[in-house]
């Protein structure tokens, strides 16, 4: 099974009961929206989950293109990526919550030919607020999953500090090497896959908790999470979505897919993917906002290609053009290859003398190499050198 196939798959089983396709958004929120990237499919259609009726009915599914980086850290593993489509589906005041978990199940197992002994569930255990979610608790036992109750860090949704929001209920599926072993909540070889969220409540900006008139069902589920597991691959990064990049880097630049350790090439692929996807819905890299998130990604690919030697021949004016067009493609957007690369290229051009400029710098303010919380400031406030880039700088010339 294929992008291609899982996306049909998906969105075809939705429309046979009764759902209408809807076309995905930027990756850019529109103007006076507080979050800076879309990184969620229900993010789009929020008035529509606070009450407005949407104009294709009150059942609808689609792909959204989100980024995020809250996971940051974890990039580089079998499972975590910044950029990624997420299959949603909605009941807009329709159907509940279990027929939503009803009609998830039977899609992994039926369409997607997951094991239900290897599926767990996992529901909202109640916090102080709201208790917990004995219903989708209820329900999963008798589909006939394992379920465990955690708290409200894992089973409670939101898409902000303010907004409609509500108890989750998340499918995990083991990916281990042997037979399942503890819960969601004890092993982390099971992963997230689809995540079923009973919007029933309005947070406020003062904070209050309101129930809303309308109560809604947002379902959200990675695609390259699927396609992994539906077609056994080791990680994301061996499905169809992004295997391009797997074969064609190593090719131009020396990183290896070291499985065991830090995993340079999986962290390239990403960084540079989301890139292209986040220069293709308009952003350019800045010292704010989301620039600064794209700015970031690109610093950190450079770092892991030029091991902080700003005189590193590797270049991102080698990035093969066919990957950003086949990326575009895969979500929704219309990028030329030329244009991402001078982005990228003026990017690395900027990072190049900032690197070298903070070299001679450092070397010449603290040859100890030791500072402190005020050089950071000074360097950063006086000079323009970021306290990332300064680490890499003192990183190269301890390593040297
Ligand atoms: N909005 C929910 C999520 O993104 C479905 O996990």
């Amino acid at each position: 099974m294929n992008t291609t196939e899982a996306i049909s798959t998906f969105v075809e089983f939705f429309e046979r009961r009764g759902h209408r396709a809807i076309e995905g958004s930027s990756l850019v929120p529109p103007p006076g929206d507080p979050v800076l990237f879309t990184t969620s499919g229900m993010h789009p259609l929020t008035p529509y989950l606070l009450g407005r009726p949407h104009p294709l009915g009150r059942r609808l599914t689609g792909v959204q293109r989100c980024l995020r980086t809250t996971d940051l850290a974890e990039v580089g593993d079998r499972t975590h990526l910044t950029a990624f489509q997420m299959l949603g589906t909605w009941s807009l005041g329709d159907y509940d919550g279990p027929q939503s978990q009803q009609f998830g199940l039977e899609l992994l197992c039926d369409h997607f030919g997951l094991r239900p002994e290897l599926l767990y569930a996992t529901a909202f255990g109640g916090n102080t607020e709201v208790g917990p979610d004995t219903t989708a608790a209820e329900t999963w036992t008798s589909l006939g999953l394992p379920v465990e109750l955690l708290g409200a860090e894992h089973n409670w949704w939101s898409n902000g500090p303010a907004g409609p929001c509500g108890p989750d209920s998340e499918i995990f599926v083991w990916i281990g090497a042997g037979p399942p072993e503890g819960s969601p909540g004890t092993d982390e070889r099971w992963l997230e896959l689809w995540n079923h969220v009973t919007l029933r409540y309005e947070r406020h900006a003062d904070g209050s908790l309101a129930p809303l008139s309308q109560q809604s069902v947002d379902t959200g589920m990675g695609l390259e999470r699927l396609l992994m597991v539906a077609t056994g691959a080791s990680s994301v990064f061996e499905t169809d979505a992004l295997a391009s990049w797997l074969s064609a880097l190593p090719a131009v630049w020396p990183l290896r897919d070291e499985r065991d350790g830090p995993a340079a090439l999986r962290v390239v692929t990403d960084h540079l993917r989301s890139s292209v996807v986040v220069i293709g819905d308009g952003v350019r890299p800045s010292n704010t906002g989301r620039g600064y998130v794209l700015r970031r990604l690109l610093r950190r690919v450079l770092t892991e290609l030029w091991r902080g030697d700003p005189g590193s021949p590797l270049t991102l004016a080698d990035l093969p053009p066919e990957l950003v067009r086949d990326t575009a493609d895969r979500f929704g957007q219309v990028t030329e290859p030329a244009a991402v690369r001078s982005v990228l290229l003026v990017e690395e051009r900027r990072y190049r003398q900032l690197l070298t400029r903070g070299q001679s710098l450092l070397a010449r303010l603290y040859p100890s190499g030791s500072l402190t919380e005020a050089d950071y400031r000074y360097l950063h406030e006086t000079h323009g050198l970021p306290r990332e880039l300064v680490c890499d700088v003192l990183g190269r010339m301890r390593a040297g």
